[in-house]
Formats: structure tokens, C-alpha cells, sequence
């Protein structure tokens, strides 16, 4: 018997399949601006909840998790969680999930776009055009790039995304470099995969794209003595997080044309600060962190995102659990609402 529905608390408007899905259960508060809400704000709204359904814009501390005392499942609208803080969750038995799995192939498709992009120097052409700079018509030396068919492709991190991007570069016949932190004989067999230390496959890759999640180990991962490893013709591309890679020193080496460009998602600080240096730099492609933004995966993620928070609260498995340690501290069966 439920005597009170369980009570959630929602940081955005998400698709509606998953607010639909989640309002038949649960009494719901969803911030509704444009805007992400911030700390004070969900810190006020987070009180008396059972559940948060957050974004990756949202900073999920021990202030808010211990603003609720009822609070027991923390769902993230992504799939990275690095804006959790995960051990305070684990230790209070809170159960925090996630959405990998269905944003794996819209962001492998953004890398390898970005990829192209920029090594075709698609805005660039694009800007020219609408600017009405494009002139005398064909030409023999205008918008040169890089060919991407056939080149070496660096890949690290070789998990869901960063295994669907091999899939694709492997279409265009590119050689494929991976450093992870586990080697796995049977991806190299799968996806055709050379294993390379950081250091080569920084020296030996055309492109390299980044797949790691963000943590202690990661942060800063790509810095001015990584840089000045690659190739001068190297692109590097991120649809993972911005704090992975030095911003300054990467944008100080596409300055000094170390490297000959970048395509980038994901930014140190978002949105990008108006000052920002990176988006004066002509050899770059930049993309507002779109990379799971299809309308199918968003549909998906919020689909997920709430059957994810209805499982726990069900006393039941979820499908994407970040901290199974935390079954340790709270049984599934102790939370169990309905
Ligand atoms: C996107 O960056 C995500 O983590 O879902």
C-alpha cells in the first residue's frame, strides 16, 4: 500500500515521455527555466525529497545531500557523473544512476564530425560564404585541410563511445591507436585496435579523440608536454569533458601552430565565457556540448533517467547503478517505496 508517493524533485524540463512516465508515480517539482538552477536553489528544493533527477550542470555535494534526510536516489540525466560527489553519496546509501549505452552512437557520430569538420575546415568555408568573403570562385590554394580517409586515428579511452568511434573510423579505412587504461585483446580483435602507451599514441596518430571520464587521474590529461608531443598536422578532438584538457596550453599550441587544429565539445568552464580564447582561434570548430543532443537519445536519456529512479525507489535493480557499492550500506528492499 503507498500512503505517500514518493517525491521528486527535477533540475530541468526533460522530454516528456520520461515526466509523463515519472508524474504517474511520484509527486514532482521541475525547475522550469532555461537556465540550470543554482546551488541555493536546489539546496530549497531538494528538502523533503525522496529523489533528485539532476543534470551534469547541476554540483551534487554533501550540503545537498544532506538537505534531505529522506533523499535516497540521486538519477543523472548523462552519463557522466562527475558532477556528483559519488563517495558522499555511497556513504549516506544513496544510490546514484546514470544513462550510458543510449548516447554512445550520437556522440561517436559529433567526435567524428568534429573530426571532418576541422580538418576540412567546414566552418571556416561556411563563415566565408555568409560573410561574402569567398571570392574568385574556385581556387587552386583556398581552404586547404586535411584528408581524414586512411590516416591514424588515436583513440583514448576505449569504452562505448570510444569503441563506436573505431567502428566508424574503420569505414574510412583509418588505423586505429588505443590507449586505455586496461588493455583488451578481444576489442583489438573486434575493432581492428593497435595498443599504444600515451606517449606514441600521442606521436603516431593524424587525430586523436578523447573518451575518458573525468576523475582525479584524468584531470588535465592533455597538457603543454602532451601537446608537444603530437604531430604538427595532429587534430585533437573532445566530446568528453573540458576540464580533461589544459585549455590554455592547448589553445597557446594552436597559436604557435604546433598542432594544425581541434574540434571541441566540451569546455573547461560552460557555457564559454564571453572572453574566452579559444573561440578566437580561426583553426578551431567549437560545439555547445551537443554531444548526445538527438532527439531520439535525448528521448531516450529521459526515458532511462526515470526508470532508473522508479527501480530504486521500487526496491529493484536499476538499470545504470554508479555506486554499486552502495548496496553495502542500503538494501534495495530497506528503500523500497512501492
Ligand atoms: C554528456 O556529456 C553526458 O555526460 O551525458
Amino acid at each position: 500500500m503507498v500512503l505517500n508517493k514518493p517525491s521528486i524533485y527535477v533540475t530541468r524540463k526533460i522530454p516528456k515521455i520520461g515526466l509523463e512516465l515519472l508524474s504517474s508515480h511520484c509527486d514532482i517539482t521541475v525547475h522550469e527555466g532555461a537556465e540550470p538552477p543554482d546551488h541555493k536553489k536546489i539546496l530549497s528544493n531538494i528538502q523533503g525529497k525522496d529523489g533528485l533527477l539532476c543534470m551534469l550542470t547541476d554540483k551534487i555535494d554533501a550540503e545537498i545531500m544532506n538537505a534531505s534526510r529522506k533523499l535516497k536516489v540521486i538519477s543523472s540525466f548523462s552519463v557522466g557523473v562527475d558532477h556528483i560527489d559519488i563517495s558522499q553519496a555511497t556513504k549516506m546509501g544513496i544510490y546514484v544512476t546514470h544513462t550510458p549505452g543510449v548516447l554512445t552512437n550520437a556522440t561517436a557520430d559529433l567526435a567524428f564530425a568534429l573530426m571532418i569538420s576541422a580538418a576540412r575546415r567546414i566552418p571556416e568555408g561556411d563563415e566565408n560564404i555568409r560573410n561574402n568573403n569567398w571570392k574568385g570562385g574556385w581556387s587552386p590554394d583556398m581552404l586547404l585541410g586535411e584528408g581524414v580517409y586512411g590516416k591514424t586515428l588515436g583513440i583514448i579511452g576505449l569504452g562505448r563511445i570510444g569503441s563506436a568511434l573505431a567502428e566508424r573510423a574503420s569505414g574510412f579505412k583509418m588505423k586505429i591507436l588505443y590507449n586505455n587504461r586496461k588493455r583488451s585483446r578481444s576489442k583489438e580483435k573486434k575493432l581492428n585496435a593497435e595498443y599504444r602507451s600515451l606517449e606514441d599514441l600521442l606521436k603516431e596518430s593524424d587525430f586523436i579523440s578523447l573518451h575518458v571520464p573525468l576523475t582525479v587521474e584524468t584531470h588535465h590529461l592533455i597538457d603543454n608536454q602532451k601537446l608537444k608531443k603530437m604531430k604538427r598536422n595532429a587534430i585533437l578532438v573532445n566530446t568528453s569533458r573540458g576540464q580533461i584538457v589544459d585549455e590554455n596550453d592547448l589553445v597557446d599550441t594552436l597559436e604557435e601552430g604546433l598542432i594544425s587544429g581541434a574540434g571541441i565539445d566540451v569546455f573547461s568552464s560552460e557555457p564559454l565565457p564571453r572572453d574566452s580564447r579559444i573561440s578566437k582561434l580561426k583553426n578551431v570548430v567549437l560545439t555547445p556540448h551537443i554531444g548526445s543532443a538527438t532527439h531520439h537519445t535525448r528521448n531516450l536519456m529521459s526515458e532511462i533517467s526515470v526508470r532508473n529512479l522508479l527501480k530504486v525507489l521500487k526496491g529493484e535493480n536499476p538499470f545504470y547503478l554508479f555506486n554499486p557499492e552502495v548496496m553495502k550500506v542500503k538494501s534495495l528492499s530497506s528503500i523500497k517505496m512501492f
